[in-house]
């Protein structure tokens, strides 16, 4: 990038990513692609498409990943990011963040990758402990290579990764100092305002491995058994009884969903005093589900229909994310007196 694009170009830096295993649902949809699609506006976003980091717990099954980057590089087109403003790119075809992983290995101590709560989660999750593959342990590394490389200010993530924006910016802290440099930039990481979307069994998440979420290549069909399905009060047996509304699924999905706050007030108020039956409910919900997604569906399948596009953005992204990490490393190499190629006398050893 030359110096005069470069002061064009002050829109603070966005990386966000996902791992590719399986379609997006509507916990994504509200936990971060709304807030991506809003984000596009006012930053330089980066999406990456992180397959290299999939691939540390599913070595086994490499398609697993594979077959899933167009899936999921669909789902954000047809739910409105737009490739003009924001770069999709695709992790394994940007080597060098891979290589800057590499460096940035050898900042961080095996004891506070250990203590990093998202890893130990996750270990005790798998309860594979020290049986994980390597690179599954050292993904906050390599996370923190995703960020730093495209000098990212902003990462919005859920929650239960703030703990890598911590350890990235440690690390940044580290290198700096080491290197006598500026060369990376510290993050903020932002958690979009909408909490997790529980899934429709009323567990606190919505999940493809738990088998709870509704995606937003749903059919018709299985959304409005999805919303048949959903916890509501078990106590609420007939129509005549009093409810609950905490922890009932469709008032929490009304609540993220239902643009018409005091209508839903109402029912509210009906459903805890007992009057109001869970078909009626459940009928509203689906209403606004299918409304929701059906524009999806159909941008989806116009999408499935033409993967050359789908195929090109990922290109177009991927080549501008080279460009811009390329660029990175080559200060990081600098920094560190590794840029041999270009001017090798300095390696000479002198007598
Ligand atoms: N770890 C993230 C997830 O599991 C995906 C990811 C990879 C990411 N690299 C990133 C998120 C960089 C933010 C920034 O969803």
């Amino acid at each position: 990038m030359s110096n005069s694009s470069k002061s064009k170009n002050k829109k603070p830096v966005i990386l966000t990513g996902d791992r590719p295993t399986g379609p997006l649902h509507l916990g994504h949809y509200v936990g971060s692609l709304l807030n991506r699609v809003s984000m596009q506006e006012t930053h330089e976003q980066f999406i990456l498409v992180a397959d290299l980091q999939a691939l540390t717990d599913n070595a086994e099954n490499p398609e697993k990943v594979s077959s899933n980057v167009l899936e999921v590089v669909t789902d954000y087109l047809a739910v409105g990011i737009d490739p003009k403003k924001t770069s999709i790119v695709l992790q394994s075809q940007v080597p060098d963040i891979a290589l800057l992983s590499m460096i940035l290995s050898n900042l961080v101590s095996v004891s506070r990758v250990e203590r990093n709560p998202t890893v130990k989660e996750e270990l005790r999750q798998k309860g594979i402990d020290r049986e994980i593959p390597l690179g599954f342990f050292s993904y906050p590394v390599s996370q923190a290579a995703d960020i730093t490389a495209f000098k990212a200010t902003v990462v919005p993530v859920g929650q239960d990764q703030l703990p890598m924006i911590e350890i990235t910016n440690e690390i940044v802290r580290r290198f700096n100092r080491i290197y006598n440099c500026n060369v990376l930039m510290e993050a903020e990481a932002v958690v979009p305002k909408v909490g997790r979307l529980p899934g429709i069994d009323g567990k606190a998440k919505m999940s493809k491995s738990l088998g709870n979420a509704i995606n937003l290549k749903s059919s018709s069909k299985e959304i409005e058994n999805a919303v048949k399905q959903m916890f509501t009060d078990p106590g609420h047996l007939r129509i005549t009884d009093p409810g609950k509304v905490e922890g009932n699924v469709v008032f929490d999905y009304l609540d993220v969903f239902d643009a018409e706050k005091d209508v839903l007030k109402e029912l509210k108020a009906q459903y805890k005093k007992g009057g109001l039956g869970d078909t009626t409910i459940k009928k509203r919900l689906n209403g606004i589900l299918q409304d929701l997604i059906s524009p999806i569906r159909e941008e989806r399948t116009r999408l499935e229909n033409d993967k050359a596009e789908v195929i090109k953005v990922i290109e177009a992204g991927t080549r501008k994310a080279n460009e811009v990490v390329s660029e990175t490393l080559q200060e990081v190499r600098s920094a560190m007196g590794i840029n041999y190629g270009s001017n090798w006398s300095k390696y000479k050893r002198h007598e």
